[in-house]
C-alpha cells in the first residue's frame, strides 16, 4: 500500500475547501479500525468553523497549524466502553486510518496530541462544547497539502530480531 510508505504529516494547506465526499471517506477509514472487543469506542466532530478552528489551534502549544486547515475533524473516545483500557489505542488505529486514507485522496493531515493532557482535553471541550461522556483524543487538520514533501525511508535491519 503506497499511503503506508508516502504518507506524511501536513501542517500547511492550501486555502482551499475539501469536498464532503472525501471526508466521509477518511471518516468511514476512522470507522472501519480495529478496536478491542469490537467496541468501536470513538465519534467525530467534523469542524468548518473559522472561529472554532482558532480555537482549536490553540488547544495545545503544538496544535497551531490546524489554524491554517479548513477542516478540523476531532475523533473523541467514549468514556463508557466494555474495555476502556484499550480505547485509546483503538482511537489511535482509527487516526492511522484516517491519516492513510488522507493520504490516498491526496489530501494531508496529522495527528495533534490530546490525549492524554487534561489541560488540552478541557480546552477542546469548551471550544465543542463537549458533552461529559466523551474526551477529545486528538486533532486532525485536513486540507490540500500546500507543498509536497518525501517521506524518509525509516526500515532499520537493527531493529530486526530473528528468533530461529
Ligand atoms: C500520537 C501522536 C501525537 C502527535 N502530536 C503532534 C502534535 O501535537 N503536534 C504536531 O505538530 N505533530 C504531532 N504529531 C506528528 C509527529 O510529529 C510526526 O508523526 C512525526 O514527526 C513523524 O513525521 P511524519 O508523520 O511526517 O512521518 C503526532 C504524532 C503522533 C503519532
Amino acid at each position: 500500500m503506497d499511503s503506508i510508505f508516502k504518507r506524511v504529516s501536513v501542517r500547511n494547506f492550501e486555502p482551499r475547501q475539501v469536498e464532503a465526499e472525501k471526508i466521509e471517506k477518511i471518516l468511514r477509514a476512522g470507522m472501519a479500525a480495529p478496536s478491542a472487543g469490537n467496541q468501536q469506542p470513538w465519534e467525530f466532530y467534523v469542524v468548518t468553523n473559522p472561529q472554532v478552528i482558532k480555537e482549536l489551534a490553540e488547544a495545545s502549544q503544538y496544535s497551531g497549524c490546524a489554524a491554517k486547515a479548513p477542516v478540523v475533524i476531532v475523533p473523541v473516545c467514549k468514556k463508557e466502553c466494555w474495555m476502556p483500557e484499550y480505547a485509546d489505542i483503538d482511537l489511535s488505529y482509527a487516526c492511522e486510518n484516517m491519516w492513510l486514507e488522507a493520504d490516498a485522496l491526496g489530501l494531508g493531515t496529522v495527528v495533534l496530541a490530546i490525549t492524554p493532557f487534561d489541560d488540552r482535553k478541557e480546552n477542546v471541550k469548551k471550544a465543542l462544547n463537549l458533552p461529559d461522556d466523551v474526551y477529545a483524543y486528538g486533532l486532525m487538520p485536513v486540507g490540500y497539502p500546500a507543498a509536497v514533501r518525501p517521506q524518509q525511508d525509516r526500515y532499520d535491519p537493527a531493529r530486526v530480531h530473528y528468533v530461529i
